[in-house]
């Protein structure tokens, strides 16, 4: 029917109103090739026309790397990596400690800045390598230290090792890794290497893994001191997390979706621990068996004692602290809530780094991590002071979604959205990135404010 019919009749579509039937009537009017009094003349279309047009893509038969390839943002991997995963392990990676409020709060906290660019710059090259704890990065991120890596893709921590040595940035084997600290040093020859440490009850077992690493030629020891006890990561526990992972009614029903996850588990090296033993409880279970709740800042003194390499502290959630291990002579810190993994409401770290940096920038190396979703977020955490920042959920949603290459994808996007951002900030070097770049948006102010507290300092 006619547009203009259409008007006539009104009673046909009851529910039209005066603006919807004001559309119809102009569509009508262009069926009938008047238009605001032009008339259009028309013609056949030729072949010649349409060739400019015309832009097939390449048929990509590889559909993983044709997802990949459509992946613009962390995010769209984050989707992917749900599709392709079984439940369990994707929420264990996904996931936070308690109501998840630390991890939601750091993203947003990347989320509510405000950049000032510079005009009129010539950023015809830009510059992102520069210096990391006594060596050179080819970009200012590394690869953060994750457990469990092979239970979200079997190609796990050797995919990420690979990957970040073809980048040029450093990559960091956990001590709940399940690849040992050989074969990451042997898959990863030309690149840098980091071993994070956590101090089991066992004082000696943890030592002998330092002593590996040291001998395997990973350069920095990370010692990761926010792990008391296990936080409580409530997914986990509701999705009867194990490691391994069970065969249940419930994971055989998830596992149908996801059958090529379970034919890698299946058909590949078993999953176990890669400096450790294996383990058949819960990860809470574990972690609570073998941390050692007695650590104290004497622990630390005494593991900088046995490491010959650079010494990093993770998990500084406050500047007292940060200035307390700084004077034990560390060559850095890691401003971390370990991905809100651990205490929740815990404070944010990227809140804390322009007080930190002021207060210790001269004496110290300032990493930070959590919460960073895109490689804006990493050149923001630059400007603040930062020298490297670990990205821990963003590289493991790209090994979910697609193994090795999908890591590949996850450090190709930080790196394309790093560059264009300094660009459009008019900077040519990481050295030219200043707090001048950068304004944190406040959402949350303290009741009280007397303190420093590192919300927002410019
Ligand atoms: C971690 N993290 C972590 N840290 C650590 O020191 N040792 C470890 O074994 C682990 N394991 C681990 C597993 C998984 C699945 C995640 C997501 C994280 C914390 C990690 O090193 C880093 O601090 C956070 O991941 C940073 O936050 P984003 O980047 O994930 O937001």
């Amino acid at each position: 029917m006619a547009g203009p019919q259409l008007i006539d009749h009104l009673s046909v579509h009851p529910r039209l109103r005066v603006r919807e039937a004001l559309q119809i009537e102009r569509v009508a009017c262009r069926f009938h090739m008047t238009y605001g009094g032009t008339v259009v003349k028309r013609r056949m279309p030729k072949a010649g026309d349409l060739a400019p047009l015309i832009r097939f893509r390449k048929p990509r038969f590889d559909r993983v790397q044709r997802h990949l390839d459509d992946a613009l943002t962390i995010e769209d991997l984050r989707r992917l990596a749900k599709r392709r995963t079984p439940k369990a392990a994707f929420d264990y990676t996904d996931g936070a400690a308690e109501d998840e409020v630390s991890i939601h709060r750091a993203r947003q906290a990347f989320r509510d800045i405000e950049f000032h660019p510079s005009i009129l710059r010539d950023v015809s090259n830009v510059r992102t390598d520069w210096q990391v704890l006594g060596g050179p990065v080819a970009l200012p991120f590394a690869i953060a230290p994750t457990g469990f890596t092979r239970l979200m893709h079997t190609d796990g921590e050797l995919a990420g090792a690979r990957v970040a040595a073809e980048a040029g940035i450093p990559f960091s084997l956990s001590t709940l890794g399940t690849a040992s600290i050989e074969d990451v040093a042997a898959a990863a020859r030309q690149g840098r290497r980091w071993f994070q440490l956590y101090m089991w009850r066992d004082r000696e077992r943890s030592m002998a893994l330092v002593k590996r690493a040291a001998d395997a030629g990973f350069d920095t020891l990370l010692a990761t001191v926010d792990v008391p006890v296990a936080g409580a990561r409530l997914r986990d526990v509701r999705n009867g997390m194990s490691i391994p992972p069970a065969l249940t009614l419930r994971t055989a029903l998830n596992a149908a979706v996801r059958p090529r996850w379970w034919v890698d588990l299946l058909t590949t090296e078993p999953l176990s621990f890669a400096s450790l033993d294996r383990w058949s409880g819960t990860v809470g279970e574990y972690l609570d068996a073998m941390f050692d709740p007695t650590l104290t800042f004497d622990d630390l003194a005494w593991i900088k004692a046995h490491w010959p390499g650079k010494l990093v502290v993770k998990g500084i959630q406050t500047l007292d602290d940060a200035i307390a291990v700084v004077n034990l002579g560390v060559d850095g810190i890691v401003l971390s809530n370990h991905g809100g993994r651990q205490l929740d409401r815990a404070p944010v770290p990227f809140h804390l780094l322009p007080v930190v940096a002021r207060e210790l920038g001269a004496h110290t190396e300032i990493l930070v991590d959590t919460g960073v979703m895109s490689g804006a977020d990493v050149v923001a955490a630059v400007a603040l002071g930062a020298r490297s920042v670990l990205i821990g959920r963003a590289y493991l949603y790209g090994l979910m979604a697609g193994g090795e290459a999908g890591v590949r994808r996850a450090v190709d996007i930080l790196a394309a959205q790093l560059v264009r951002t300094m660009k459009l900030l008019g900077v040519r070097s990481l050295e030219e990135l200043s707090p001048t770049h950068v304004t944190q948006l406040r959402r949350l102010i303290p009741v009280v404010s007397d303190e420093p507290t590192g919300t927002g300092s410019n």
